[in-house]
């Protein structure tokens, strides 16, 4: 059954929908961790020009404060507040990159604790050089998701903090900016890849940071089983991992790095020019949904290891968009060849759009595909 789209607020009631939504969306765009944020913030009054959102899934913090910016990693995120933010008439709300600091001196921080924890305590460093003593910032996640570090988190780099009350099992918290001194949080991880024969290196919020994931090692053992293409996207691409090592073998001239995560596409393209020094002019790199606003020229091979993920949810439907993305992109002819987890069965979509599917490998927990596009 379709989830309901009508979410009331004490700053109004607005329709909100997720990005990207199936067909009879079944999940809300917003939780009960964003109507705790909301109630704080309305209590307190501040106004809007004072306000910083930050990690806004779907846009229901911008929508119903319209902040003076929204501060995020994720451009399916940005997509979200966008549409939802023209759907319910709302002005436009400014999108700073992870990548930067961001903008003004805001009063109050309204924030989503993200997955990955060391992203969280960057954004902490960062925000604790910005903001003024006396300032707030509120942080709220549903209780599963909440790591017992947190509140310790807060407390290093904000201020004294209080662990605020929980409500339809989402839970707040808020510190109080003092002018406490912390040292700058290291950001950077990494890990040498053997069969790139270099060092990989990723800003915090990157997947996989400080150790090759399995799937994409086994992808990355087929590779001499692909023949050279003109161009090749790397879709989904992380720190670059599977496209710089596919460029290191000549499998392609001319690369596109395409992801959703701006730290990701920082990280891939600092790594292909510090790897490749040489060869800046040979790599695209673009930050969006997959390549649905690509306009560049077509690739004839795509590697990809898509997500698994949707948030913090194990789902088929964000890997299964990716590869129909690939079917959109690839001229007739075209090859794509992705690793996936053995539970997740996307043979049918692989069926409708492509042809000649062939198993190249398989292990314990992954299987790597080839399928040409019809
Ligand atoms: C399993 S990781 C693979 C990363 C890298 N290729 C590797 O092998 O280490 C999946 C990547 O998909 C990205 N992603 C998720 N949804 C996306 C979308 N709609 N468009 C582009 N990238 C997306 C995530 O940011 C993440 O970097």
């Amino acid at each position: 059954m379709a989830a309901d789209t009508l979410c009331k607020t004490p700053f109004g009631n607005f329709r909100l929908l997720r990005y990207p939504a199936r067909r009879d969306e079944p999940l809300q765009a917003w939780c009960a961790a964003d109507l705790l944020l909301l109630d704080e913030v309305h209590r307190l009054a501040v106004p809007a020009k004072d306000i910083l959102v930050v990690n806004d899934e779907h846009g229901m913090l911008g929508v119903a404060l319209v902040p003076s910016a929204v501060w995020t990693d994720s451009a399916l995120a940005a997509l979200a507040l966008q549409r939802n933010l023209a759907q319910n008439q709302r002005p436009d709300v400014p999108v700073a990159w992870s990548t930067t600091s961001p903008p003004g001196k805001a009063s109050l921080v309204a924030l989503r604790v993200p997955k990955q924890l060391p992203y969280f305590e960057y954004q902490l460093s960062v925000l604790a050089h910005r903001l003024a003593p006396g300032a707030i910032v509120l942080a709220a996640g549903m209780d599963k998701h909440l790591s017992p570090r947190v509140a310790p988190l807060l407390e290093q780099y904000i201020g004294p903090t209080q662990r605020q009350r929980g409500q339809r099992k989402a839970r707040l918290f808020s510190a109080c900016r003092d002018g406490r001194q912390t040292a700058p949080v290291a950001t950077g991880a990494g890990y040498y890849c053997e069969a790139l024969g270099a060092e990989l290196q990723s800003q915090p919020n990157v997947f996989s940071r400080d150790s090759l994931d399995a799937g994409s090692r086994l992808l990355l053992a087929q590779l001499h089983q692909l023949q050279a293409a003109g161009t090749l996207l790397d879709l989904a691409c992380g720190n670059g991992v599977l496209g710089l090592t596919a460029f290191r073998q000549g499998l392609a001239p001319a690369l596109i790095f395409a992801d959703e995560s701006a730290m990701a596409i920082a990280s891939a393209r600092s790594n292909a020019l510090r790897i490749f020094p040489q060869d800046s002019d040979c790599f695209i790199f673009h930050h969006d949904d997959g390549v649905v606003n690509y306009h560049g020229a077509a690739a004839d091979l795509i590697l990809c290891n898509p997500p698994f993920h949707l948030n913090h949810a194990v789902d088929e439907y964000a890997g299964r968009r990716l590869l129909e993305q690939c079917a959109g992109h690839l001229p007739a002819g075209g090859r794509l060849c992705f690793v996936a987890n053995r539970h997740l069965d996307y043979l049918p979509t692989l069926k409708r759009h492509f042809h000649g599917i062939e198993k190249l490998a398989q292990d314990r927990r992954f299987v790597v595909w080839l399928a040409l596009r019809r």
